[in-house]
């Protein structure tokens, strides 16, 4: 039976990992945004303040070079009131002193304030000025002089192409700052979303590693949040363990319960084939057992293949001297095999013993034994070979002639119920290489067929992994 290919026919909605992925770079990118911004609008608040406290600096030293003699006001600019703003950039520089709003020296046109500041505390503004943009500190103070007060004020101006150009750099800092900060997180977002879901192949993986057989539940760790799928996944399994039981005790029972009444007919039918005399009534009898014979080997096949079922489930694993088990099924064969004289040959070469259950070892070889001594022509030999390989032990028998039928695929053979041509005329039931089949797999190990060496017969080996 082969199962379709899960992934084949399944519906899926999405995927867990480009979901979280997603999500995560989207935080990344909304948390790269923020930071950009805050680190942004923080560098060009600094930028301002110092190049502001500069001009500050500039217009309070000019305010310092106040003088007043004789009632008049006297100003002698220092050079490094202007020059200390040069020193920071190649920006033009423009400033006026204004008493009582009349211009005293400077740059007439400069623009005043919009609000007029008050004694001691600079106002800060930016404005347009002969088509470029200027950054202006005014600072006010009151003089008294005899002939009352003058309010002076003094204004001091900077061009700001280095502050724009500073700015942009800062800019271009900042965004280079958001973007690896993106880049960042958004590896480790995709780690984190690729590692979340880690669990879950995991789980694939032990679940879909198990043989056909296999139905103990899953004890594999898992987080909690899929301890409930696993807990299902695992009642599911046990309802699947039960059902298989059941039908397999069924099928058991049921063999049981035709084989014995079939005995009882059959011995009937012998008596009855012993008194009757006319030709055709003995030879529908004959065709009677021959067909209740039929029957009972099938049931008895069939039990023999619950009962490989129910044991693999819970294989034990005794060490098996396959040489002797061999040679004992060889001896109780015999009687059967001289019927056809047949020849059995029973070769060993001292092997080490298996890890297995030696009863269904033993249903397994005396299923293939049983095939060749049907199907093997008479007065032929059929030779059973004990001996180890590297990783295994081999049990081959091997007949001289006959073998399978020419064509034959012989992978069919080994699935229930199916018999080959050569069968037909030959009692049995198609499940004896079945048998074989699952007690070596169940062992690890496997069943090959082949023709014979001198390429006229069969040979059926089965092999057992030492460990
Ligand atoms: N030693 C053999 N030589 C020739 N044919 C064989 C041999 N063993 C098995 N076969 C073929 O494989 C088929 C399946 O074997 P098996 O499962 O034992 O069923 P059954 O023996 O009940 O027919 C047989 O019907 C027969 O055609
Ligand atoms: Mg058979």
């Amino acid at each position: 039976m082969t199962l379709p290919h899960p992934a084949s026919d399944l519906r899926t909605s999405g995927s867990l990992v480009r979901r979280l992925t997603f999500r995560l770079l989207l935080s990344a990118a909304f948390l790269a945004l923020v930071l950009f911004l805050v680190v942004l609008i923080f560098v060009r608040d600094i930028s301002q303040r110092t190049h502001d406290s500069i001009l500050f600096a500039s217009a309070t030293s000019i305010m310092d070079s106040l003088r007043v003699q004789a009632g008049e006001i006297t100003l002698d600019i220092p050079y490094a009131a202007l020059s200390m703003l040069g020193n920071v950039s190649d920006d033009r520089v423009f400033y006026s002193v204004r008493n009582n709003g009349r211009i005293l020296t400077g740059y007439e046109d400069l623009p005043a304030p919009a609000q007029r500041p008050i004694s001691g505390s600079p106002v800060y503004s930016t404005v347009g000025y002969r088509g470029t943009s200027l950054r202006v500190v005014t600072l006010a103070r009151r003089l008294s002089l005899d002939s009352g007060p003058a309010d002076i004020e003094i204004t001091v101006a900077q061009t700001r192409e280095g502050q724009t150009a500073e700015l942009a750099r800062l800019t271009r800092w900042a965004l280079m700052l958001g973007g690896g900060f993106f880049l960042v997180s958004a590896l480790i977002g995709i780690w984190a979303a690729q590692s979340s879901v880690q669990p879950l192949h995991a789980l694939t993986g032990v679940v879909s590693r198990r043989g056909p057989k296999d139905l103990r539940p899953v004890r594999h760790a898992v987080p909690s949040e899929m301890a409930p799928l696993v807990h299902s996944l695992n009642r599911f399994i046990e309802r699947l363990r039960v059902s298989l039981a059941r039908s397999e005790d069924f099928i058991a029972e049921a063999a049981h319960r035709v084989r014995t009444p079939l005995a009882t007919v059959r011995a009937q039918a012998e008596i009855t084939l012993r008194r009757v005399d006319k030709t055709e009534n003995r030879a529908s009898l004959r065709e009677m057992i021959r067909a209740i014979d039929e029957s009972s080997r099938a049931a008895g096949q069939l039990l023999d293949h619950a009962m490989v079922t129910f044991r693999t489930d819970s294989l034990e694993r005794k060490p098996v001297d396959l040489d002797v088990l061999a040679r004992d099924l060889v001896d109780r064969l015999r009687p059967v095999a001289d019927l056809k004289d047949i020849d059995l040959q029973f070769f060993c070469a001292g092997v080490s013993a298996i890890p297995g259950d030696a009863i269904l070892i033993q249903n397994a070889v005396r299923n293939i034994l049983d095939n060749a001594i049907k199907y093997a022509p008479s007065e032929t030999s059929v030779l059973i070979d004990v001996r180890q390989g590297p990783l295994d032990v081999i049990i081959s028998v091997t007949d001289e002639a006959g073998g399978f039928p020419p064509g034959q695929d012989t992978a069919a053979l080994t699935q229930r119920f199916v018999r080959g041509s050569n069968a037909a005329g030959t009692i049995g039931s198609g499940l004896g290489l079945t048998i074989a089949r699952e007690v070596a797999e169940a062992h690890g190990g496997r069943l090959i067929i082949e023709p014979s060496g001198a390429g006229a017969g069969a040979c059926v080996s089965l092999s057992f992994p030492l460990r």
